[in-house]
């Protein structure tokens, strides 16, 4: 199997953790390369749910090896949370992951400067995770971002810390606390300084060795910040581009780009949102779905199929094939419609249960013909067709 990346094409919770999974054991390394904690990927396996924030969701998978990108933004006492959380269920997670030193690390008051500057916008507001995403980055492109390598200098770190908070309360008018944030950091140091790698070079090397790697992408094509709905976004690449500039890996390693697209459309957060059911039927798609964030626990908003989008993401990212989720959920509605550049489409529902089905000729003709003609529109092969939320749970189309 080639090289191959994983891409939200929509608005993000897609189903690219239960996919990532599912593939996983084929590859040697899954790597996550932009973004941090503002992701959810939920797997379950045999009944039991696990969920994903900074660590890639591969890492149910015994011998894969996890990669954190320098792309990414880093809240180091919650990555070591997140790996002490799959060790108590029994995984030997610490020793199979890779952090770069030149992600971002992600302090406590980058949270509630997100959670300030959220509160300045008012009713312009992102709707953000508040997992202090925007603000990390900020500090980034603004060139007084701290780096995860430079834990490795207490006094040094110490130091930076320091002008971050005495600049961010100058700016911003808020009482951020270096030492307090030094001490948390204190508490994790000796746990991440053996996870630090320069993970560009370690991927290469891999790869040169011929190992393969599975690109977890992290939200999606309609949240990327130059692809987007902008403002309504969130703030690193999180497109094709994004998985080169946050690994340090050449375009010619992507061998392959699988689109995750949901049945349905969902959205968390403010922004355009054409095809939404602000209504009943929608709440009834919410309610069949386990529409609530893996995060923020917040509502997703529930809406048909925007064709139009997803069309988008196959045409911008050079998507091969696209896995569809959650086509089970739309069982039982008496008609589906998607929206496409003429309007609304609308298809002929079915009744039938198919969480049971893995043969794409035993779905109902309905589901068979709503499947055919949506990957007309998108330009793209629906390769694979979720229909529950366990990792067996899964059509692959031959
Ligand atoms: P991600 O952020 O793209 O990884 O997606 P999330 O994990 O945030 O949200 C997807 C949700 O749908 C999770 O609760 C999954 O367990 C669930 N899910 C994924 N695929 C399917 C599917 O084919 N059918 C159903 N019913 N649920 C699914
Ligand atoms: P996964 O990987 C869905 C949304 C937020 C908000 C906007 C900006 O699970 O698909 P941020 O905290 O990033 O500054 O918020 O982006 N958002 C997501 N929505 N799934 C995600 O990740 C998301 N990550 C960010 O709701 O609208
Ligand atoms: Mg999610």
């Amino acid at each position: 199997m080639a090289n191959t990346a994983i891409i939200g094409t929509q608005w993000g919770d897609e189903g690219k953790g239960k996919l990532v999974d599912a593939l996983a054991g084929n590859f040697d390394i899954v790597a996550r390369s932009a973004g941090g904690s503002n992701a959810g990927h939920t797997i379950v396996v045999n009944g039991t749910k696990y969920v994903f924030h900074l660590l890639p969701s591969g890492l149910l998978h015994k011998e894969a090896i996890g990669v954190v990108g320098n792309g990414t933004v880093v809240h180091l006492q919650s990555l070591i949370e997140e790996i002490e959380e799959l060790e108590s269920n029994g995984l030997d997670v610490v020793n199979r992951v890779k952090l770069s030193d030149r992600a971002h690390m992600l302090l406590d008051y980058h949270k509630e400067i997100d959670g300030k500057i959220e509160e300045l916008k008012g009713g312009d507001k992102v709707g953000t995770t508040k997992q202090g995403i925007g603000p990390c980055y900020t500090d980034k492109a603004m060139r007084i971002g701290i780096r995860v390598g430079e834990i490795r200098d207490t006094d040094a770190l110490k130091k930076r810390i320091e002008e971050n908070c005495e600049f961010h309360n100058k700016a911003l008018g808020l009482k951020l606390n270096a030492e307090e944030e030094l001490a948390k950091i204190e508490t994790v140091r000796d746990r991440i300084l053996p996870l630090i790698t320069d993970t560009r070079r370690w991927i290469n090397e891999q790869i040169g060795k011929g190992k393969k790697v599975l690109f977890e992408g992290a939200q999606a094509h309609h949240l990327d910040i130059d692809h987007g709905t902008y403002p309504y976004v969130t703030s690193s690449s999180v497109t094709i581009g994004g998985v080169c500039t946050g690994l340090g890996i050449a375009p010619k390693y992507v061998g392959n780009v699988i689109g995750i697209t949901k049945a349905y459309t969902t959205r968390v957060g403010e922004g355009p949102f054409e095809a939404e059911l602000d209504n009943e039927l929608g709440e009834q798609i919410r309610e069949a779905g386990g529409e609530y964030g893996a995060t923020t626990g917040r509502p997703r908003r529930c809406g048909w199929l925007d064709a139009r989008a997803v069309a988008e993401s196959v045409l911008i990212n050079g998507i091969d094939e696209i896995n569809l989720t959650k086509l089970d959920v739309l069982t039982g509605l008496p008609e589906i419609k998607v929206l496409t550049s003429e309007g609304y489409k609308t298809f002929q529902g079915w009744e039938d249960d198919i969480s049971g089905v893995r043969d794409f000729a035993a779905l109902p003709a309905a589901a068979q013909h709503y499947v055919d003609s949506i990957e007309k529109m998108f330009s793209a092969k629906i390769s694979s067709i979720g229909v529950g939320p366990d990792r067996e749970a899964l059509i692959f189309r031959k």
